[in-house]
């Protein structure tokens, strides 16, 4: 019993701690293009900017690199968002023209240097990504084309019903966890259910 006192103790300090996390806010100004999570739904860009040196272009080609911040919400004013998730969605009315999308967080990264493996291929006229709402991300885009002009940029904020499911689960469970552990109905029927579970999934899998 009080083996299972101390872990709730230690678990809701460290909910705590998770929810005091600092969030840093100053870096939006420095960027030409931003979003905001809950209040920009869409964003055209602009021209794009001519790099020489992005990584694995060809040597001596230009390419035309665009980036926009994508700033997220501070968590502890946004609780209740926390099933959310934030699509972010590009797409551009010339379907022909091919581009790269690199998705990160590095805010020293300078536009277009994105490391040659993070660059995303893009050819069919849109891309989609997905992100916290919490977080601040860079959506940098590249392409050899000759404007990034006809280009928009989305975001949208999905609410997952499961996850509210599984976090009230979980603390209906944890609450209960020092009944539950005493329970020999729990014992055995959360054992059949395993068991129950296990062959479901090597039937499936030898057949
Ligand atoms: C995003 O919304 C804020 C506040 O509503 C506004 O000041 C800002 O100009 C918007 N940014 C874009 C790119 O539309
Ligand atoms: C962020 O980008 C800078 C500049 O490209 C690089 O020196 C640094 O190692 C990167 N940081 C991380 C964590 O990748």
């Amino acid at each position: 019993m009080a083996s299972s006192k101390q872990v709730q103790v230690t678990a809701c300090i460290l909910w705590l701690l998770f929810l005091t996390l600092p969030c840093s806010s100053s870096t939006e100004s420095l960027y030409q293009h931003s979003l905001v999570v809950g209040e920009n739904a869409t964003l055209g860009l602009s021209h794009g900017m001519p790099v020489g040196k992005s990584p694995s272009s060809k040597p001596g080609a230009s390419v035309l690199c665009e980036r926009v911040l994508v700033y997220g919400l501070s968590r502890l004013k946004h609780l209740d968002k926390f099933a959310n998730t934030v699509k972010v969605k590009i797409s551009t009315t010339s379907r022909f023209q091919t581009f790269e999308v690199c998705f990160h967080r590095n805010t020293s990264r300078g536009i277009g240097m994105c490391p040659d493996s993070q660059w995303e291929k893009v050819s069919k006229g849109s891309w989609s990504g997905s992100m916290s709402p919490f977080e601040h991300k860079l959506l940098a885009i590249r392409t050899a084309g000759s404007s990034l002009q006809n280009f928009e940029v989305f975001i949208k904020e999905e609410f997952f019903l499961s996850r509210l499911i599984f976090f009230v689960s979980g603390i209906v469970l944890m609450t209960l966890a020092p009944y539950l552990s005493n329970s020999l109905v729990f014992y055995y029927s959360s054992g059949m259910t395993i068991g129950v579970v296990l062959v479901i999934l090597i039937w499936t899998v030898l057949g």
